[in-house]
């Protein structure tokens, strides 16, 4: 996949931005605060998801204006399409974006038309991390290779944040227990469903993960994954998910109700899961250097582009935003010859930190405007 083309004015503090780019290599250069993660987040969401950072819808619109339009053209297996995203102050709600100049009912709908893969200086501590913030990478992995899964997530959230608030109101004597039964009979159906998609994922991705690296380990290093459940002691070969899986994720909602209502919050689920990695058999948020969790962490988003590449026959773009400097000269060797077949997009604040070799386009973004430079 290839992004040929991008049009930006208004987002953010992008103004009247015309680019376009190498298929292989993009090097977006300027000091802080100039626009770079802008230009990306600019491409990020013409692939239907939310921002990346976290960013509001509204706060899109550049301060002083009041819309921006994004336009996008890009290369795909069979053909070219076109991406027209476009969103004004005073009707937020209402975005228009087109595909192919056909209007489309959300920005949603947009995805898995283009694909790209985020990659920034935050995912280095994926391993050594939060917890959610490993749910988050699964569940965005998962979701790029099965699109109906982001709803189902979405309507776990929603319906365990019900839960916990009725929780709180049956300890207050405000709700009846009974009240529970409803939402934990939800819970169950949707949790033990996004158990069987996390765990295959998590296989998928213990495979690809493990020999990447093994590669950059000379061989000397093993990585496995696990998920760990809150709800089932082995999730290996199961895929019954309304049968006796449901049946097993309700008998332990039912048996902790007791301890969640003193707690104000439900202990058990897929809200609490964990993905486990363990270096030589060991856990390697607690034994792992610095350096072996940062290993840890670049395999899992390589093998999360793999994986997406594989899926869906075509190579996702990859953006990486801040994330090269971040990393000493044999990682980013390593990274940078593990994505050579992929369009790359990198954004760093000095232009002579890229290696005089390095071929592609390079961009200079200064004050939100954006021009290519050729360099001598
Ligand atoms: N809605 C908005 N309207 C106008 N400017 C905005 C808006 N949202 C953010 N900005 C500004 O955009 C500027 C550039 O942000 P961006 O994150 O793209 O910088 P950057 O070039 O990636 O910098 P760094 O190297 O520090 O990561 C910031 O100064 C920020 O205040
Ligand atoms: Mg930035």
């Amino acid at each position: 996949m290839i992004i040929k083309t991008l049009t930006v004015d208004g987002f953010k503090n992008l103004r009247n931005v015309i680019l376009s780019f190498d298929d292989k290599m993009n090097i977006l250069c300027g000091e802080n605060a100039q626009g770079k993660t802008n230009l990306i987040e600019a491409m990020w969401i013409c692939t239907g998801l939310k921002s990346f950072r976290g960013t509001k819808d509204k706060d899109f619109i550049g301060l002083d204006r009041d819309s921006f339009h994004i336009d996008l053209c890009f290369e795909d297996r069979q053909r070219n399409q076109t991406i027209s995203f476009n969103m004004s102050k005073n009707n937020i709600k209402e975005k228009a974006v087109f595909l192919n100049g056909v209007k489309l009912s959300a920005p949603s709908k947009l995805f898995s038309s283009l694909n790209c893969v985020i990659f920034t200086p935050e995912d280095l501590e994926l391993s050594k991390g939060r917890p959610e913030n490993r749910r988050r990478f699964l569940d965005l992995s998962v979701s790029q290779i099965k699109h109906s899964y982001l709803g189902v997530i979405n309507k776990y959230d929603d319906i365990i944040n019900q839960r916990n608030r009725l929780l709180k109101n049956i300890a207050l004597g405000i709700s009846q227990k009974e009240e529970l039964d409803i939402w934990d009979e939800q819970l169950s159906k949707l949790g033990s469903y996004i158990s069987v998609l996390r765990y295959a994922y998590t296989k998928r991705l213990s495979r690809t993960a493990a020999a990447l690296y093994r590669d950059i380990t000379s061989g000397r290093e093993e990585l496995s994954l696990k998920l760990s459940s809150t709800v089932f002691e082995s999730l290996e070969g199961r895929d019954d998910y309304s049968g006796e899986m449901y049946e097993e994720y309700l008998n332990r909602l039912k048996e902790n109700i007791d301890e969640d209502m003193s707690l104000g919050y439900t202990q058990a689920g897929i809200h609490r899961d964990d993905l486990v990695t363990y270096i030589n058999g060991l856990p390697s948020r607690e034994y792992g250097s610095q350096g072996q969790n940062r290993s840890v962490a670049l395999v899992l988003k390589l093998a999360q582009a793999y994986i997406l590449s594989d899926e869906i026959g075509d190579s996702p773009v990859m953006l990486l935003d801040d994330v090269l400097s971040e990393l000493d000269p044999t990682r980013q060797e390593f990274v940078i010859s593990r994505i050579n077949n992929m369009q790359v997009f990198i954004t760093c604040c000095e232009e002579n930190k890229i290696s005089r070799q390095t071929k592609g386009k390079f961009f200079e973004i200064k004050n939100g405007l954006a021009r290519e430079i050729i360099r001598g």
